[in-house]
């Protein structure tokens, strides 16, 4: 199926500063720079001592995401395992030889302050990553190490600053094997990444504004064909909610051959008509080359666009990052055509705004 004609709005630059004002759009262009400033972060950060047995990273939404990355790419050679905790509790198995990050942009996230209590309480080494607020504070008067990252983005827009630092402190900890040479590749790639997707580039010959304008009359299915971009699927979803305020869905292969794909048999006809968008990695095995060959062939037949993205780079944190700036771009200027602003998430602010305590 053609995609409709490309509107010229995300072609014309003052057009774009107009629709985002705040400026989405140039942070996320920035994330290569950032890959590398999130590792600096973590420079002579006490790192708590000894190996530990396991790694658990507590967080909510933009916070989160980068504990799931973290593990990704820890999988499957980590020697100890990594979880990501979204809830107030924590696991039994927290104590004094988990190494607890706690990631929280704002500092002031309910869920993850109110999990710090458990942590402090199991007496677990713990690391915080955070802006400000009272998780800096708090941190700081338990003797914590706090990693401060630079405030006034939206959380969604520090990842790197978020994740870099863990990743840097695991690797200090002998449980990663990322080397200075992998960061400063990786953000080299995404700079060029930025230049090749970027608003200069237009609609014509730029693959993120052109898959924004086909998801547009559509609600986006993100398919990760490989556990290990599982992660970056969830962070296409919402960054889609978040960015271009609409409703989108993320599974994984193989585990979607078994439930997911049934759900397709009555997506004929149906609106907002569902366009899957695949995302694939050179790692993947061959078993799961076929299994996205399968569903595409049985299943995926009501879809008017299948799409598939492909990560590019050479290290596991390159290639993820590389799907990741792909995904933040079709999400802003999804935005930006649609004629909402992608900064603002009102919703999520009116909540917790309610849930303060009086
Ligand atoms: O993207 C967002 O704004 C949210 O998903 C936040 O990250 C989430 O509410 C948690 O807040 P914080 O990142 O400040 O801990």
């Amino acid at each position: 199926m053609q995609p409709k004609p490309m509107p010229m709005i995300l072609d014309d630059p003052r057009e774009l500063s107009r629709a985002d004002p705040s400026d989405m759009l140039g942070t996320v262009l920035r994330l290569g720079p950032m890959v590398a400033e999130g590792w600096e972060l973590a420079s002579g950060v006490a790192v708590p001592a000894g190996r530990p047995d396991s790694v658990v990273v507590i967080g909510m939404g933009g916070s989160a995401i980068g504990g799931d990355l973290l593990r990704a790419l820890l999988w499957p050679a980590a020697p100890v395992p990594v979880i990501t905790v979204r809830d107030e509790r924590l696991p039994g198995f927290v104590g004094t030889r988990t190494l607890v990050f706690l990631c929280s942009y704002s500092g002031n996230t309910e869920e993850t302050l109110a999990a710090y209590n458990a942590v402090c309480a199991a007496g677990a080494p713990a690391v915080a990553i955070t802006s400000g607020g009272r998780l800096a504070g708090r941190a700081r008067r338990q003797g914590h190490p706090v990693i401060d990252v630079l405030p006034g983005l939206q959380p969604r827009a520090a990842l790197p600053l978020l994740l870099m630092p863990m990743l840097r402190v695991a690797s200090e900890l002998g449980i990663d094997g990322s080397t200075e040479a992998e960061i400063r590749q990786t953000a080299r790639l995404l700079i060029d990444l930025a230049h090749e997707w970027g608003p200069d580039v237009p609609a014509a010959s730029n693959p993120a504004k052109r898959l924004a304008r086909v998801l547009l009359d559509g609600r986006p299915a993100i398919y990760a064909a490989s556990p290990f971009v599982e992660p970056v699927a969830r962070r296409w979803k919402t960054q889609l909610n978040e960015n271009a305020k609409v409703q989108a869905s993320f599974d994984v292969f193989p585990e979607l051959l078994h439930n997911e794909v049934v759900g397709w048999e009555q997506a004929g006809g149906t609106t907002p008509r569902p366009h899957v968008v695949l995302l694939r990695d050179a790692e993947e095995s061959s078993r799961n080359a076929l299994r996205v060959e399968l569903a595409r062939e049985i299943a995926f037949g009501p879809a008017p666009t299948i799409t598939e993205v492909w990560a590019q780079g050479t290290s596991r944190l390159a290639r993820l990052f590389s799907l990741i700036l792909f995904g933040d771009l079709v999400s802003v200027y999804m935005a930006i055509l649609s004629g909402v602003d992608p900064t603002p998430v009102e919703p999520i602010t009116r909540i917790k705004t309610r849930l303060q305590p009086d």
